[in-house]
């Protein structure tokens, strides 16, 4: 199994580098455009729309944007396309080796729904380009005239995915799906409508002929999109540090709710760019922030079938008739991992079971038995720190237990 941490260690690497190229790219060039501002005279009669001054990095750049295109093609033309598509192709390499691949463990949660790994793989697929052709559908109807109401009914579409994915998978898995429906929808807006407006407009300018401003037109609701989609989804990329998020009774409310003050927050910057301050936005995001942070902590009474066992119901709740190894898996677990792992952790740090998985009865071991070996047998991260001191010995006997 080795090579499965390694392979998930290189292509999430990869996958951030990516993104980074990606989004400072295009947060670069949403600054540019809004920042360029009315050239001189000579300037304008050469075409060019607007222009802007900058110092970096021991230099100064001038930037010039053409109101329709340079009098001839210049040599190297820098196109900015592969950051988008290696960012999408290393997502979906990570989506399937962590979630397809491992999702028995990662994706499929026997609480939320008893999915064999080959249904919860063509439901999460089913979300991510049902939720594409929808989108991409929606775009080139009439809809994609009216970008207000065409926003609602994004925010619609997502919070129906945000819906079925937290009643479909794993808490995390389901955040990742909704995650990788909105990289997908950026990807694909890239690759099938930015991309085709920029070949049709250097054709234009090869061939000498008018650039239609429609073609730009259209590719500019994608990219108003792309915007405002970008802080929800590097939201999603940090969601799996933040259990309380995905944890939640009401995980696609608090996954929504994070998403619609994030966009409103990237508002604020937009308007900043083109010379509007209105520190109101920034406010009421910050407010909403504070909102849903208090929502999210406030102590919910608890579920019947999480109510806190007591002792004796702990141990009545072993069956009697446990083969030698799986008491021996048993014992270890109730040794090492359940002072944690509990209704009633006695852990002096950990008050309430870490990420809600409690080890108390073999019923609740047996369903998370495949996430039970991955940490404690495969990374060896659990116990925590290895702080109740376990061995070897102890792992070989959960090993044995695991592959029988
Ligand atoms: C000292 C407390 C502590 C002990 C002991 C402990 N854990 Fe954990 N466990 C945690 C914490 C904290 C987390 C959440 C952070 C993380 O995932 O790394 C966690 C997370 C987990 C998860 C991930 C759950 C999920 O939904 O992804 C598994 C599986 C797990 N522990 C198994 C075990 C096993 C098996 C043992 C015993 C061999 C064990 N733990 C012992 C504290 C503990």
């Amino acid at each position: 199994m080795a090579w499965f941490e390694w392979s998930s260690l290189f292509i999430r690497w990869f996958h951030v580098i990516a993104g980074v190229a990606w989004i400072g790219a295009s947060f670069y060039f949403i600054w540019l455009d809004n920042n360029l501002r009315t050239p001189p005279k000579w300037k304008q009669d050469k075409g060019i729309k607007g222009d802007l001054w900058a110092v970096h990095g021991g230099g100064f750049y001038e930037v010039a944007k053409y109101q329709r295109g340079p009098e001839k093609m210049p040599e190297t033309l820098h196109w900015f396309k592969w950051e988008a598509y290696t960012t999408w192709l290393s997502g979906f390499l990570l989506l399937s080796l962590i979630y397809y691949h491992g999702a028995s463990i990662y994706l499929i949660d026997p609480a939320v729904m008893d999915l064999t790994p080959k249904e919860a793989i063509i439901r999460g697929l089913g979300l991510i380009f049902g939720g594409l052709f929808i989108y991409e559908g929606a775009c080139r109807s009439a809809l994609g005239r009216y970008p207000a109401l065409f926003g609602i009914m994004l925010l619609v579409l997502i919070g129906a995915v945000s819906y079925l994915a937290t009643h479909w998978f794993s808490g995390r898995g389901a955040f990742m799906h909704v995650g990788a429906l909105i990289g997908t929808i950026m990807a694909g807006n890239v690759f099938f409508k930015i991309m085709p407006a920029q070949r049709l407009m250097v054709d234009a300018v090869t061939n000498n002929k008018e650039i239609n401003p429609a073609w730009g037109l259209a590719a500019k609701l994608r990219s108003v999109h792309n915007n405002y989609l970008t802080l929800p989804l590097l939201f999603i990329m940090i969601s799996n540090h933040y259990p309380m998020t995905f944890q939640h009774p009401q995980a696609w409310a608090v996954l929504m709710a994070i998403g619609i003050v994030s966009a409103w927050i990237r508002h604020y910057f937009n308007l900043k760019h083109v010379g509007i301050s209105r520190p109101s936005v920034l406010i009421t995001g910050a407010i909403g922030m504070l909102l849903i942070a208090g929502w999210v902590s406030y102590p919910r009474a608890p579920a019947d079938d999480t109510a806190p066992l007591d002792s004796a119901s702990i141990s009545e709740s072993a069956p009697a008739q446990l083969s030698a190894t799986e008491q021996h898996a048993f014992d270890v677990i109730q040794t090492h991992c359940a002072n944690c792992h509990s209704a009633k952790p006695t852990d002096e740090l950990f008050v309430v079971a870490p990420l809600g998985l409690m080890l108390d009865s073999w019923q609740q071991i047996e369903a998370k038995a495949p996430l039970i070996f991955q940490r404690a047998v495969v990374s060896k991260d659990m116990p925590l720190m290895n702080k109740t001191g376990m061995s070897e010995e102890d792992r070989e006997a959960i090993r044995k237990w695991f592959e029988q």
